[in-house]
């Protein structure tokens, strides 16, 4: 699926941003005009780490625009040390003039309303996608607040572009080697009711925001995993032990098949001869959503919000499982 849809583009230019974190200009080799991307909006990128397999990592867009179309895609890669190689590859290898594949942008992260009240909550390289939402909240004169969390400033990548933006409304926040803790209580329960919140950062942060969210009105509270792949790999790995086998029922096409502990529906899907879209497999793309005609879900994907866990319609297939015997599934 992603060859078929992916293009070539050009490094045009790359820029160190921050300790360890580097920006690629990625432009059409044609020179031709890219894809519209919102704020939010995210591409696959395949990467080849020396001695391992090509993979799809996703990169939030730092340049989207809420219209009109860009010339270039901006992404901003940090360096993973317990990574699978491929920021490594894409810092050590890729320069100016360097060619590579790109799919087509995606928004899994929208933006409520650009002149809503907002606040955006980034943890480390979690920025990404909240700064073209803060361009464009800042555009259309919106009340926002930005708390971007680092652990040093020199890993604050983008900080000169957001305090230009607005630098009375952009909180940094350094936990420095003592791990100094944010009252992100306090400044949430400051917050009026219509104000939307929208978290980009590690695991821990984003669940320590949904806790302290937890009884905001459904649908103002917005999330985006990055890095899932070393996270979700290890919640996977825990979660694998405690896995158990269940059914899986196809309505469309009448099969039905047995997933047992260790593999994913996904693979069970393929197995059956069916050539089901994916991309990430980490539960944070989308591409392999399908719905859920009957049974109970147990969700380990970085999409869903809250309230759509508990309704038990959307399913991503490469991560998540049944919580009981059968699951049916549209396809
Ligand atoms: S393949 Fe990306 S969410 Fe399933």
């Amino acid at each position: 699926m992603f060859e078929q849809r992916s293009i070539e583009v050009e490094v045009r230019a790359t820029r160190a941003l921050a300790r360890d974190v580097v920006e690629f200009e990625l432009a059409r080799v044609d020179g031709a005009p890219l894809e519209p991307a919102a704020p939010g909006s995210h591409v696959d990128l395949r990467v080849e780490p020396p001695g391992g397999l090509a993979q799809l990592r996703q990169y939030s867009i730092t340049n989207a625009l809420a219209r009109g179309r860009l010339d270039s895609y901006r992404i901003a890669v940090a360096r993973s040390a317990q990574g699978r190689g491929g920021s490594a590859w894409l810092h050590d290898t890729i320069r100016k003039g360097s060619r590579l594949r790109l799919g087509q942008p995606r928004q899994l992260f929208a933006q409520h309303e650009a002149a809503g009240a907002a606040l955006f909550i980034a943890g480390g390289i979690g920025v990404t996608p909240l700064l073209p939402m803060a361009r464009a909240a800042a555009a259309a004169g919106a009340d926002w607040r930005l708390v971007y969390l680092v652990r040093s400033e020199e890993r604050a990548a983008y900080l000169d572009e957001l305090l230009e933006l607005d630098a009375r409304r952009v909180l940094l926040h350094v936990s420095g080697p003592r791990d100094r803790r944010l009252d992100l209580a306090s400044i949430l329960r400051q917050l009026g009711q219509d104000t939307h919140v929208y978290c980009c950062g590690p695991q821990g942060l984003m669940q320590a925001v949904r806790e302290l969210t937890a009884g905001r009105a459904p649908g103002s509270v917005h999330f985006e995993s990055f890095g899932a792949g070393e996270a979700a790999g290890e919640a996977a790995g825990a979660a694998a032990g405690a896995d158990h086998g269940f059914e899986l029922r196809l309505a469309r096409s009448g099969l039905r098949a047995a997933v047992p502990p260790g593999s994913s529906v996904l693979e069970v899907i393929e197995q059956l001869g069916i050539a089901h879209p994916s991309s990430c497999r980490e539960g944070i793309c989308a591409s392999c959503e399908v719905r859920v005609l009957d049974g109970r879900c147990e969700h380990r994907d970085q999409i869903l919000e809250p309230h759509e866990r508990q309704q038990d319609e959307r399913f991503f297939p490469c991560v998540s499982r049944c919580a009981g015997d059968s699951l049916t599934l549209d396809l």
